[in-house]
């Protein structure tokens, strides 16, 4: 882990928006993991609960993410490193402020992201090889400094992936064809991300089956919803 030493005041720059009753959450895990299914699932489990719950995923969400979201994943040519990172931060800029920021703003809201942060760090700060603190540079600056209450990271191994993959039979897409050392590489990158934000990202054991999966989530969640917010921060663009 060494190798990837991150000055703490960088890390320290990443704060979760402070709006009083409102939650933002991501999943997050390379494909096969269950996302969708756990996404599904807590949704239902939060409407129960009367939450208003809004789920987005990246990249997309918005007319301009979308597009952003062609270009990428269907790229017929290898992009840069940079241009992906970039790319992904474009589209979670526009997804942040032209939707999130104002969602976020009507209490008692829950905002679950399908992929974030952390997806930056795995895939283009690690597997794609242009370094974690470079993908912390270009969020360094607000709105992009935002990061959920809580993420939840399904881990799997790279050996499931491939089995949950082959069972789906779905197309591939600019990343799903590039092997078990681009998972494997993937996995690290979540780990490094887990170890760097402690306090927001749960890493939960998703090669079990979903149903115990789902338990352990709602836990975490429920506990999220009924803790105090610490002091709600009035500076958010400073
Ligand atoms: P998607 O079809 O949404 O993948 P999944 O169903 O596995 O979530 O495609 C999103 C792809 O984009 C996925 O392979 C991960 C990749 N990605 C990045 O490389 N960096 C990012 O910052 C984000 C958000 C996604």
């Amino acid at each position: 882990m060494t190798k990837y030493t991150i000055p703490q005041e960088l890390i320290n720059k990443f704060r979760a928006p402070e709006f009083p009753g409102s939650f933002f959450l991501s999943f997050e895990g390379i494909e096969g993991a269950g996302k969708s299914t756990q996404i599904a699932k807590l949704k239902d489990y939060l409407e129960h609960k009367n939450y208003r719950v809004l789920v987005l995923r990246e990249p997309g969400g918005t007319f301009f993410g979308e597009r952003l979201r062609e270009a990428v994943l269907n790229a017929k040519t290898e992009l840069h490193p940079l241009a992906e990172a970039h790319l992904f931060a474009s589209s979670r800029a526009q997804l942040l402020t032209e939707v999130t920021l104002k969602e976020l703003a009507v209490p008692n809201t829950v905002v679950i992201y399908d992929r974030y942060l952390d997806s930056s760090i795995a895939y283009q700060g690690i597997a794609r090889g242009l370094g974690v603190k470079e993908i912390l540079d270009i969020h360094s600056i607000f709105p992009l400094t935002l990061v959920p209450h809580l993420t939840i990271y399904l881990k799997i191994t790279p050996e499931v992936s491939e089995k949950r993959q082959k069972i789906r039979n779905a197309p591939k897409d600019y990343f799903e064809s590039r092997g078990i050392k681009f998972y494997e590489s993937l996995v690290e990158g979540y780990d490094l991300a887990a170890e760097m934000f402690k306090d927001r990202i749960l890493k939960l054991d998703a090669n079990k089956n979903f149903s115990e999966l789902e338990l352990e989530i709602q836990d975490a969640v429920t506990k999220l919803l009924s803790s105090k917010p610490k002091t709600w921060n009035n500076d958010l663009e400073t």
